[in-house]
């Protein structure tokens, strides 16, 4: 049984995220989309909601699962058996960080694998932090995330006063 995590915040789920996922699900037996707790980043949803939003996205996908994390990637890894991770590699910006990370992942477990999958053309440019912006000012993101995550957005928004543009 071939098992990867795909790790990320989810801050929400975006459809570059669903892509990534999809695709490393055609690759191992079983995806574990890993929720990570993130405090340091103060998310905009909370866990539950970030957990809830991604299991939602990713129903349509029979050997992928959705757990929560708030440890080190490696042992989270270890915990469930996983030997790869699967990344999204987006543009040249991402490189650094992802680099950073791959390194010392490595350096802690030189079982676990990090893998990348590029993204894909018309994905390139979205992140989570980039939707939050556009959508607390009022714009419409419902091309770039999974039809639960929009009205998820418009619904936190709307509880902070904007107002979704038609
Ligand atoms: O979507 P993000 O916020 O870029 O995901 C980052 C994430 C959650 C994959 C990364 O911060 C992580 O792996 N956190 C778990 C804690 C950990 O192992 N940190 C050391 C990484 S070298």
């Amino acid at each position: 049984m071939k098992r990867a995590l795909t790790p990320g915040t989810f801050d929400p789920i975006t459809v570059g995220h669903i892509d990534i996922i999809s695709r490393a699900s055609q690759l191992v037996d079983e995806v574990i989309v890993s929720v990570a707790v993130s405090a340091k980043k103060k998310p905009l949803f909370s866990l539950d909601e970030r957990v809830e939003l991604v299991r939602q996205a990713t129903a349509h996908l029979p050997n992928v699962r959705v757990e929560a994390f708030d440890e080190l990637l490696v042992d989270f890894a270890r915990r469930m058996d996983a030997t790869a991770v699967v990344k999204g590699l987006r543009a040249i910006t991402d490189f650094e960080y992802e680099f950073q990370m791959t390194a010392l992942n490595y350096q802690l477990d030189k079982e676990l694998e990090t893998v990348f999958i590029m993204s894909t053309p018309q994905h390139m440019y979205l992140s989570s932090s980039i939707v939050r912006e556009i959508a607390s000012l009022g714009g419409d993101v419902s091309q770039f995330v999974p039809p639960c995550a929009n009205e998820a957005l418009i619904r936190k928004y709307a509880e902070l006063g904007v107002t979704p543009q038609k």
